[in-house]
């Protein structure tokens, strides 16, 4: 597996030296300069506060993650999984493109669930493939690996453990072979409009012309089934958005009192937009360690910390021709609650 270097820098390490209470007044340079550090630092310094999603998915946030998929309130998943079910022969003769041998990189890999249907398929249909997953979780891609390994003999994997955008500047033209990228579970619309353009755009370019692309959108529906999706009864996205605080208390050293606060999602139908916010229930002042600084809450302020957006197809299109794509085909579920789009790049 190829690891990131920053790695060393957040993480376990930091935990342990918290926890041991060493170096609480003096953090150590490693732990105040991490990626995480300086983030949440950015964000809770904004005027309107922030912190990055990306920071959900500790071992504790992938475990919760996992739990969210299985929500009946979250459709999502279920979707994507019959979209690739039902689509994965059509989409074994586009991506061989007659017989020829391809790469299959994804970006946020997860556990595989869903990929595992074209792992399998392709597999078993002799098909000349390399599976290259991507994801931000070292723990969840390890995981992935030793399992695929075990679950799919003879499967080629090599895992790639950075963020998205990284990863894409690693990522070299391989003229030998066309790419097929997988990007589903409608993580895109975890991006605003112009991360997307910027991803996208970024992708087309380290693509040969006729590569392929698949990104998995989740579809415009009834307001009150995307918000149920984020706000479901048990509470599940409650503890995964609060699990961010309970990071940063433990990495970084600081003392949110998850009690005050309270997960507040919400949609916008036009913008298609559902967003997650951390509310700080009353007036409050946390300290974190490691950035040596406290930071002051307003009672009612929100922290945003995620969007969801949701797509019609003309939206899809037009970011696809923006981006230097052009959509071959798109696959949808029974339900038509989600699209897998096919683009191929121009
Ligand atoms: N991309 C998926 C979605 O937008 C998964 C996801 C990302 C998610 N962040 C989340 C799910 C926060 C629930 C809560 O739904």
């Amino acid at each position: 597996m190829i690891s990131k270097p920053t790695d060393k820098n957040s993480g376990q390490p930091a935990v342990r030296r918290v926890a041991e209470g060493r170096e609480r007044q003096a953090p150590a340079p490693e732990v105040k300069n991490s990626a995480f550090a300086r983030d949440v630092l950015a964000g809770l310094s904004a005027p309107q506060k922030r912190l990055p999603s990306k920071y959900f998915y500790d071992k504790r946030g992938d475990a919760i993650f996992q739990s969210i998929m299985n929500m009946p309130e979250y459709y999502l998943t279920r979707s994507e999984y019959e979209i690739l079910d039902m689509h994965k022969e059509s989409l074994q003769q586009l991506f061989q493109n007659g017989s020829g041998r391809f790469n299959l990189i994804e970006f946020g890999a997860g556990d595989g669930f869903k990929t595992k249907i074209l792992l399998k398929h392709f597999t078993r249909a002799g098909v000349d493939f390399k599976y290259l997953p991507i994801d931000i979780s070292e723990n969840v891609l390890q995981i992935l690996t030793n399992d695929l390994k075990q679950s799919i003999p003879g499967l080629q994997v090599e895992g790639i453990c950075n963020d998205y955008f990284t990863a894409l500047s690693q990522l070299r033209q391989t003229a030998d072979r066309r790419n097929v990228v997988l990007f589903l579970g409608s993580n895109i619309g975890n991006f605003s409009e112009k991360e997307a353009m910027d991803f996208l755009g970024q992708l087309a370019e380290g693509l040969n012309p006729h590569d392929l692309i698949l990104v998995g959108f989740d579809l415009k529906k009834d307001p009150e089934q995307i918000l149920a999706a984020y706000n479901d009864a048990a509470g599940i996205t409650r503890a995964f958005n609060l699990n961010l605080l309970r990071r940063i208390n433990e990495e970084l050293g600081a003392n949110f009192n998850l009690q005050q606060w309270k997960h507040y999602p919400l949609y916008e139908p036009d913008s298609g937009e559902a967003r997650s916010y951390l509310m700080s229930c009353v007036q409050q002042e946390v300290h974190i360690s490691s950035l040596e600084k406290t930071f002051s809450f307003r009672a009612w302020e929100p922290v945003h910390v995620e969007i969801s957006r949701k797509y019609d197809l003309d939206t899809i299109r037009r970011y696809a021709s923006k981006s230097g794509f052009e959509v071959k085909e798109n696959f949808f579920d029974c339900r038509h609650y989600f699209t897998d789009s096919l683009w191929e790049k121009i």
